[in-house]
């Protein structure tokens, strides 16, 4: 199963990612995660200019996350297929998808409106040893007997996630009306999800969607 997560910040992919990579033995390929964890490592200018745009809500440029994408989607781990977290996020991005010719069998795209984008992204906390994604609104999070050494995203403040959304709106929204057109032309099926209900809730959406 090759699977696409959509959606605006704070919608969820990376939640939802983890479940369907757990419930169904599937890379987890998150450019997001990938790009945080290559500007951890360097500090050469290729490292700059990514850290730059990511600290200013901008997309990456399109060969350079493709290019990690395709890269990654080679590994034999992928040839059960892949769950995509948050890429593409460009027209030009899903053409590239098209050109290596991978078919993807699902996208799902998770909507939230924006007054609970600011609440949720403030509030994420990440466990920087396993990635887990926890939420201070979240029982979970107190739970968890290493809770004050979660980290916060240095992009999660409420200036950056309002250039995040402005990003969102002029390429992934394009994106998202280009799906609409590939659903019969290319036998994607495409799903809207609901993200303002709970993360169980969703799990069981996607679980009746792919079982
Ligand atoms: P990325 O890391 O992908 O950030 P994003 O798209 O802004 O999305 P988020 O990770 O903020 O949100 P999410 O939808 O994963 O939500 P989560 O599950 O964590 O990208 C960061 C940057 O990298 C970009 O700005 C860009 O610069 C660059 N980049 C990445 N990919 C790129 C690409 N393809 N092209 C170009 N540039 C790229 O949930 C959020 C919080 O809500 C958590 O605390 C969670 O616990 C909680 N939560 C989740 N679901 C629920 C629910 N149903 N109910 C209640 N709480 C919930
Ligand atoms: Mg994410």
């Amino acid at each position: 199963m090759r699977i696409i997560l959509l959606g605006v910040p704070g919608s969820g992919k990376g939640t939802q990612a983890q479940f369907i990579s757990q419930r169904y033995c599937l890379p987890k390929i998150s450019t997001g995660d990938i790009l945080r964890q290559f500007i951890k490592n360097d500090d050469s200018l290729l490292h700059k200019r990514i850290k730059n745009a990511i600290h200013n809500g901008k997309l990456i440029s399109d060969t350079i996350v493709t290019k990690i994408v395709e890269n990654r989607i080679s590994k034999t781990d992928c040839n059960v297929g892949f769950v995509l977290d948050g890429f593409p996020r460009t027209i030009t991005q899903a053409k590239i998808i098209k050109k290596n010719k991978i078919h993807i069998d699902y996208v799902f795209e998770f909507k939230i409106p924006t007054k609970i984008i600011l609440k949720r992204t403030q509030g994420r906390r990440i466990d920087p040893i396993s990635g887990k994604i926890y939420n201070l609104d979240d029982n979970k999070y107190f739970k968890n007997k290493d809770h004050m050494n979660l980290i916060q995203r240095n992009d999660d403040n409420k200036k950056i996630i309002k250039k995040r959304l402005e990003e969102h709106k002029k390429f992934t929204i394009p994106l998202i009306n280009y799906f609409h057109t590939c659903t019969t032309t290319e036998k994607i099926k495409f799903y809207t999800i609901d993200g303002t209900k709970t993360i169980l809730n969703i799990n069981n959406e996607i679980k009746n969607i792919l079982d």
